[in-house]
């Protein structure tokens, strides 16, 4: 009957179905309601006017019947035809999502490859002490590092009992930390953001990233120093790449070299590093004549950069979704 018919096409959730139904029942040209009309005509006279009523009545059951089921079928697939049904196993319409900043991608990765020889990843607060950020790394009270020119130092109000607050301008603040828990030996990095008034041009920004490396035990050397970095250069940039040393000066290693990478026959500076110095051992409560340890720390935005092909420091920080999808 129609009523099985109908059913059949919504339970179905069968616009088709519904559709060879209507066509069964309503169809104008051949369906059985028109050839149910078409036999009225033979109908005696006398029962003519019953015969007609019936008609009508069984008429109309089947159109509210129909239009129920184009209804039912309707409502589930958001008030389109009957005909275009929702079919659940479609995929569906795809957000616009975003994804991990290219900084954070190469933290992690950098974090990986230390992690792989052996560094353990450790984290330090971006507000510092004087006692982290200069005092226990060999920078004394007269150095020209802590010339408030030179660093974001917070309000007076944010004194803490041991000083003056400032927002980091080295991860170098994590050694201090770290040394002042563990005893050695030590293996850690430490990735995060330090801060400097700095002129903003397309290798300088205000606020950037660097990568701390400090590794303490016996008879820690130089020679250890340039294995890591070496092997960490080449595991980043490519088998390819050449490291190099320039002697300089930072007061919490002694010695203190800077270092080069060459890649695509380019020299190209990526922070400083040396041999801790003395003072620094000193003043974590080490025996220098005990522990030896090296440190490095490097420009993770320098590093992403030149992986990538970048020559602006600026486009990390624009917040452009043309530039930022390309990672
Ligand atoms: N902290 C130094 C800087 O910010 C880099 C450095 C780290 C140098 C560790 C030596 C050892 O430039």
């Amino acid at each position: 009957s129609a009523v099985e018919r109908f059913n059949e096409a919504v339970d179905k959730f069968d616009g088709d179905v519904l559709e060879a139904a209507r066509v069964e029942f309503l169809g104008a040209k051949s369906g059985k309601l028109k050839s149910a009309q078409k036999g009225l005509g033979k109908v005696g006279k006398d029962d003519k006017p019953a015969a007609g009523k019936r008609f009508n009545e069984v008429k109309q059951r089947i159109e509210e019947l129909f239009e129920s089921a184009v209804a039912k079928l309707s409502q589930s697939s958001g008030g389109g035809p009957a005909s275009e049904a929702f079919d659940v196993s479609l995929p569906g319409a795809l957000l616009p999502v975003g994804h991990v900043h290219p900084i954070t991608q190469t933290i992690e990765e950098l974090k990986d490859i230390m992690g792989r020889l052996g560094f353990a990843a450790v984290e330090g607060p971006e507000i510092e002490d004087d006692w982290h950020n200069f005092e226990a790394l060999n920078i004394p009270m007269e150095h020209p590092a802590r010339d408030p020119l030179d660093n974001f130092y917070l309000h007076a109000g944010a004194k803490a009992a041991g000083g003056d607050m400032l927002l980091r301008s080295q991860t170098s603040t994590v050694q201090i930390r770290v040394m002042e828990e563990t005893q050695p030996p030590i293996r850690i990095v430490s990735l995060g953001r330090v801060y400097r008034p700095d002129e903003i041009d397309a290798t300088h920004y205000a606020m950037f990233h660097q990568i701390e490396g400090l590794m303490i035990d016996t008879d820690v050397t130089m020679a250890d120093l340039k294995s890591v970095l070496h092997l960490f250069a080449k595991t980043y940039l490519g088998q390819d790449v050449e490291i190099r040393f320039r002697p300089s000066f930072f007061p919490f290693t002694e010695p203190s070299v800077e270092v080069d990478m060459r890649w695509n026959d380019t020299w190209l500076e990526f922070g400083g590093a040396g041999m801790v110095d003395p003072n620094v051992l000193r003043a974590v409560g080490y025996d220098p004549e005990v522990v030896t340890g090296f440190a490095f720390g490097l420009g993770v935005e320098r590093l992403c950069m030149r992986r990538h092909g970048v020559n602006d420091i600026r486009h990390l920080y624009n917040n452009n979704v043309r530039f930022l999808s390309q990672f």
